[in-house]
């Protein structure tokens, strides 16, 4: 056989081979059928193959794909800029262009280091962000991440400008508090943070509203996320919010933020902007932070080769406006709500120890013990979802540390919101007996 010469992430595994994807279908070259239930990896929210999508980028390609955004605009990136702005919480103002969510945070950051100094605040440089969080691959967004299986071989080449507090998950209280005893323990670590840190030396906090991956659609109440802010604005801390999931209606709003009524100073998105049909990510930008750099330096210290192109500006233009017209971010808050309900049907499963989300970001945790909540010591997600994949159902499974960074293991499932309740129970049937083999397998009663 061939050589290969892809250096894929896991270099002993045989990778099927894409053919082609319709809505919630994709099929591989031998013609299995594959129903997408995690949108690629929470990315294709408006489904394969939208020909309005391909329509509007074929159009784009036949014009332009390229020009570098430092030397010319371009039609599409300023409408695309103003449609973003037009669904973003009140307040927001400018939007930066990248090509992805790890350029993304890696700008965000960048942004509130630089507002601080357009201010004369040279002090303030550290950021906090929370344990059971992903911010994205490079050096500067793993380190921002909470996810100790993916920092681990790199810790010694992380800048050390930045901390962590434990992330609010209400199902594993890092208090040990419950729904009646909270006093939002978790919250007040931001406070009590910034204060050993130096609240002069603090420049921003950054967290997913809802948790993704590596906890799988983690929810926190409304006190939690009106606290945080609370304490951001009391030390003069930006409030920044990763959306890079959640973002362009993930949770059935346009921002997991608006779930909330706060607005941030930033907000990172990447994925569902694209729906995989054009690499795209930005920073939502805070008038306040624009003001700043405008009455200041006036430019910004930071620009990607592939910032705004025509090419990406119009395939998420046309992903915009596909969301738009078809009412999907309502679809994914409603078809949410009931997808949530079927899946509870699992907690039938002694393995089962939550089911939980917000529109379609939507996790399922399972535990040994539904009592002591005491995780597998093997990945149970990672089982069941290989078994779902091998008979053509896709979700997420398998990051290790979703309880307490070393074990636990939750599955996300983010399916395109364009999901029918049939697809539903194709894949709660599928996730039965995946967790039936798993439990077999095991010989787990
Ligand atoms: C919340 C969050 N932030 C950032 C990233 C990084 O995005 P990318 O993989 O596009 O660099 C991801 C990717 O999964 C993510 O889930």
């Amino acid at each position: 056989m061939e050589e290969k010469r892809v250096l894929y992430s896991a270099l002993h595994k045989e990778y099927p081979v894409i053919d082609h994807g319709e809505g919630m279908y994709i099929y591989d070259t031998t013609g299995k059928k594959y129903l997408d239930c995690a949108a690629g990896i929470a990315v294709v929210n408006v489904g394969h193959g939208v020909k309005e999508i391909l329509d509007k980028i074929h159009a784009q390609l036949d014009n332009i794909c390229f020009v570098y955004g430092g030397t010319f605009t371009s039609e599409t990136r300023e409408r695309l800029a103003k449609k973003i702005i037009d669904v973003a919480p009140e307040g927001m103002d400018k939007v930066f262009l990248c090509s992805g969510g790890s350029e993304a945070m890696e700008s965000l950051i960048k942004f509130t280091r630089q507002y601080q100094v357009e201010r004369g605040k040279l002090g303030k440089y550290k950021v906090i962000s929370r344990w059971q969080s992903y911010h994205g691959n490079t050096l500067g967004t793993l380190s921002l991440g909470g996810r100790p299986s993916w920092r681990e071989h790199f810790d010694e080449l992380f800048p050390k400008f930045i901390s962590h507090i434990p992330a609010c998950n209400c199902y594993r209280c890092p208090y040990g508090l419950t729904e009646e005893t909270c006093n939002c323990q978790c919250a007040l670590e931001l406070e009590r943070t910034i204060k050993y840190e130096g609240p002069e030396t603090v420049s921003a906090f950054v967290m997913e509203p809802v948790i993704g991956t590596t906890a799988a659609a983690v929810v926190p109440p409304k006190k939690y996320v009106e606290k945080v802010k609370e304490i951001c604005d009391k030390y003069d801390v930006l409030f920044c919010v990763d959306e890079v999931i959640t973002g362009f209606g993930r949770t059935g709003a346009n921002f997991a933020v608006d779930h909330y009524g706060v607005t941030p100073d930033l907000i990172g998105f990447a994925k569902g902007l694209g729906s995989g049909y054009v690499p795209v990510g930005g920073v939502i930008v805070n008038k306040k932070i624009v003001d700043a750099i405008a009455a200041g330096s006036g430019a910004l210290t930071h620009a990607f080769t592939f910032s705004g192109t025509p090419l990406a500006c119009a395939g998420a233009e046309a992903v915009l406006d596909y969301i738009v017209d078809n009412d999907l971010v309502k679809r994914s808050y409603d078809m949410g709500e009931i997808f949530l309900e079927k899946l509870k049907a699992l907690y039938k499963y002694p393995v089962v120890g939550d089911v939980r989300g917000l529109g379609l970001m939507l996790g399922i945790e399972f535990v040994q013990d539904k009592e002591t909540k005491a995780p597998f010591e093997f990945n149970f997600s990672g089982e069941v979802s290989k078994y779902c994949f091998d008979n053509g159902v896709m979700v997420t499974g398998g990051v290790p540390g979703s309880a307490d960074g070393q074990i636990g293991d939750a599955m996300q499932i983010a399916p395109p919101f364009i999901i029918t309740e049939e697809d539903m129970d194709i894949v709660v049937d599928m996730l039965a007996k995946g967790i039936e083999y798993v439990m077999e397998k095991h010989g787990i009663a």
